[in-house]
């Protein structure tokens, strides 16, 4: 069977309902209930649900031959995967933002809050800006609002997050979306499965 590790949460669940449509349904999956694993012998799939970020560790150590999993876990975390397909959803922008009458004053380092330290730090050596990496774990909207940083690096959807919280786009880092990825050996071993299953899918995709 194909072990296939699934991001926890709304994007796993369109991404589930894209690979049935490409004919790789696991009914089981839809029961509500707190199982991890499901599997359909018939289509030879396994499933398994794990936390977002997580997704890229099961897949680059073989625990999952296949992974769906946003382009910004790709970056901060770099794993060694092939990344076979842009699912096209998920879509979102990384962005820096901060209060709207921002001012980067250069004679001090920048204060930056993030859950993406590494996207945060490549992308300032880029631009030879020093910073002050703060790294947090969720709601980093709050850290310039209470003065903890003087502005974030962080994902933006709808924008609804900054909007309300009165702290607008800076700049534009990288747009975001969900990747189809594989294990390197798996992507050798099971050329045929693997192949078959990125045609479905891209399939599925244009219609
Ligand atoms: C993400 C992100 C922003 C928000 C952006 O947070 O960190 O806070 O979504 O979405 P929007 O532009 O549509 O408002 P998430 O929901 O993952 O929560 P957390 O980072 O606070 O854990």
């Amino acid at each position: 069977m194909i072990q296939i590790a699934l991001p926890k949460g709304r994007l796993g669940e369109k991404a589930y309902e894209r690979m049935a449509q490409a004919g790789y349904e696991c009914p089981a999956i839809l029961e509500k209930n707190r199982k991890l694993t499901f599997e359909n012998p018939e289509k030879g799939v396994r499933y398994f649900w794990v936390k977002p970020s997580d997704v890229s560790i099961y897949v680059e150590r073989g625990a999952a031959d296949i992974g769906i999993v946003g382009k910004d876990v790709l970056l901060e975390y770099r794993p060694d995967v092939y990344e076979l397909l842009d699912l096209k959803m998920g879509k979102c922008r990384m962005c820096v933002a901060g209060p709207e009458d921002f001012y980067d004053d250069h004679s001090r380092l920048l204060r930056v809050a993030t859950k993406f330290p590494h996207i945060a730090t490549e992308y300032y050596k880029s631009r030879s800006r020093d910073i002050d990496i703060i790294r947090l774990n969720g709601s980093i909207e709050l850290a310039p609002i209470l003065g903890l940083s003087d502005v974030i690096v962080d994902i933006v959807e709808t924008g609804k997050t900054l909007q309300e919280n009165h702290l607008v786009v800076l700049e534009e880092i990288v747009p975001i979306s969900a990747r189809l990825i594989c294990n390197r050996v798996s992507y050798q071993f099971r050329q045929k499965e693997v192949f078959n299953l990125q045609a479905q899918l891209a399939a599925v995709l244009e219609e």
